[in-house]
């Protein structure tokens, strides 16, 4: 038996239906907003992901897939979606463009990590980019496209955690100020820390290691170190966040896993997985485009586990997306086999939902099915009906049943789910 590689899935019906529904609620809510769709490839060359998300980053470290192909160069599954956004934008000479530009996008990344409840190899990330703006107001404009998408979802216990990552020029000063204060207490890190010491001295606050916490709760705040210039930008996004009512919890922890951030940064949890499970992540990446060789693009961004998304999903979204009702289409005999598929195609170009009883089951064991599976009505069609160029159709919820016209069959439908379901 050969199965699946550790710590990827199978996504089967009905729940591919879940990610159908959220997908498009992402396209409807993110192209409102200007979005537009981009797909870069699966995989990149290894050097973009090193150069973008930070050599000293747990990604780049320990978590790609990274092969040589037949020709020897090094090609890495992508890890993000951000990075290859960036290159395709240089790449593309998308500064041609009137800005900002909104790219939103869907699609399988891919992470070696240790495998845990919400944690795959290969996973799904919804996401959103606004090139070319580098005010507040930018990234209020993005938080709130995100809000939005959850609240259409009927998220109502969401928390977003934000903080302000400074300038670049902060950040020197800041991995100092780290390192400073943590040196004398190095042997009471993790080694991965240890190294982050001498490495990159801010990944230490992203640590999930309890005594590391604890060390690290000693360290000043970014917010303290920081230039005017972040520290003024991120509490303008505040202003907006807090007109809009949509709630944020400042946390001066809070600094992200990859290294391209600046000034803004934020994640969202989710009270049903647990604070330390992250549902989205973001933030600004002013010097990411030029630091790949590009102009001075500014660009602030999100990306949604879609994985984890839907596992919090809110109940009446998911009842509201599985229980979506469909007709079951009974044929009874040779002549109605040989007429069913005609039938079925008139009322499927007319919007109803169906599946055709296609084994051959008896009218009882069809109706015992038809209830088992949920269906919202059955439409039979025998002899007799065929003769009179109707269908004899029940209505599961009332129990009833009448014959129509076939032609009035839609309409029918149409009138029977604009009505309530009595019992279901
Ligand atoms: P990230 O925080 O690394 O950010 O990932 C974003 C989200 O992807 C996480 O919050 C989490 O929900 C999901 N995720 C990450 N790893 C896994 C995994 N192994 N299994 C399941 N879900 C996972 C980024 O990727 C940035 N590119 C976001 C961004 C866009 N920043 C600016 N623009």
């Amino acid at each position: 038996m050969i199965q699946r590689p550790r710590g990827t899935r199978d996504l089967l019906p009905p729940e591919t239906c879940l990610w159908q529904a959220v997908e498009g609620i992402a396209r409807e809510v993110f192209g409102a907003f200007g979005g537009e769709e981009i797909r870069t490839p699966v995989f990149e060359a290894t050097e973009l992901f090193v150069r973008s998300v930070g050599e000293t980053t747990d990604i780049v470290h320990k978590e790609m897939y990274t092969f040589p192909d037949r020709k020897g160069r090094s090609l890495t599954l992508r890890p993000e979606g951000t990075a290859g956004v960036a290159r395709a934008w240089i790449e593309n000479g998308l500064g041609d463009r009137s800005h900002p530009l909104r790219l939103y996008y869907l699609g399988p990344m891919f992470r070696y990590e240790r495998m845990q409840h919400g944690r795959y190899r290969q996973f799904a990330q919804i996401g959103l980019e606004i090139l070319g703006a580098d005010t507040p107001l930018a990234d209020a404009e993005l938080i709130a496209a995100m809000h939005e998408f959850f609240v259409r979802l009927g998220f109502s216990d969401l928390v977003i955690h934000l903080n302000n990552l400074g300038d670049p020029e902060d950040r020197v000063r800041y991995q100092e100020a780290i390192r400073a204060a943590l040196a004398p207490r190095r042997a009471e890190l993790c080694s991965d820390c240890q190294r982050r010491l001498d490495e990159n001295p801010l990944r230490i606050l992203d640590c999930k290691v309890p005594s590391c916490q604890a060390v690290a709760a000693d360290v000043p705040p970014m917010d303290a170190v920081a230039g005017e210039g972040s520290r003024g930008h991120v509490v303008r996004v505040e202003a907006h966040l807090r007109r809009l009512g949509i709630p944020y919890v400042r946390n001066e922890r809070l600094v992200r896993g990859l290294d391209y951030y600046l000034r803004t940064v934020f994640e969202v949890v989710s009270p049903a997985l647990g604070a330390n499970t992250v549902l989205c992540g973001g933030g600004r990446y002013d010097r990411l485009i030029a630091d790949l060789g590009g102009p001075a693009i500014p660009g602030v961004g999100f990306a949604i586990g879609e994985d984890r998304l839907i596992e919090v999903l809110p109940e009446a979204f998911r009842e509201s997306v599985l229980s979506r009702p469909k007709l079951y289409l009974v044929p009874l005999g040779e002549a109605a086999q040989a007429a069913v598929l005609a039938l079925a195609l008139g009322w499927v170009r007319e919007g109803v939902p169906l599946e055709i009883e296609a084994t051959g089951r008896s009218l009882k064991a069809a109706l015992k099915r038809a209830d088992r599976e949920g269906f919202r009505a059955v439409a039979i069609v025998g002899d007799d009906e065929l003769q009179k160029d109707s269908v004899s159709v029940r209505d599961l919820a009332a129990g009833s049943q009448t014959s129509v016209p076939s032609t009035e069959l839609p309409r029918w439908w149409h009138e029977l789910i604009g009505r309530p379901a009595e019992g279901r």
